[in-house]
């Protein structure tokens, strides 16, 4: 039997899903005990190379949760988010990361129960994954300081900004 245990980095923007993170707990709500929450004002300031960087250090699984769209407290920052996601994904593909290792949702205030829920089944599907590999031999991402767009992190990549 396998005593794999994946490590979860959960970034949570400080209006909406850290709340309900927060209410889930207060709530009592079942939560596995293997996620590392990092708290950010939105979850339009999640530069891709923070998800790339959270794997590359010890993570298994990444997920960037805000508010629904509409509901951003810097108007748009969510929508950015969602820009990026497929860029993300490409540039996971290219690493040869299973997407399933990375997740966007929108989780409301209000939403302890979906957050626990959305962690309980992330939690599951990664442990099904087992443990996060490094990228191949050769294929090194262009992580750089700063707010590259994911297009921009990979090396050479066809994808440009959006
Ligand atoms: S303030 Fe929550 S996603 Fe922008």
């Amino acid at each position: 039997m396998s005593t794999f245990e994946p490590k979860i980095m959960a970034f949570l923007c400080n209006w909406c899903s850290y709340v309900a993170a927060d209410a889930a707990g207060v709530s009592r709500f079942t939560q596995q005990a293997n996620v590392r929450v990092v708290r950010v004002f939105c979850s339009g300031m999640v530069d891709p190379s923070y998800v790339v960087k959270a794997l590359a250090s010890g993570a298994d699984g990444v997920l960037v949760a805000g508010c629904f769209p509409g509901d951003c407290h810097y108007i748009a920052g969510n929508i950015k988010a969602l820009r990026r996601a497929p860029l993300l994904g490409r540039l996971l593909a290219e690493l040869g990361v299973e997407k399933e290792r990375f997740r966007l949702e929108w989780i409301a205030a209000s939403d302890s129960g979906p957050y626990a829920r959305i962690m309980n089944e992330l939690v599951d599907t990664i442990r099904k994954l087992g443990p996060y590999k490094k990228p191949r031999p050769g294929v090194v991402p262009l992580v750089r300081s700063g707010h590259a767009e994911a297009g921009e992190a990979v090396s050479g990549g066809a994808a440009g900004k959006n």
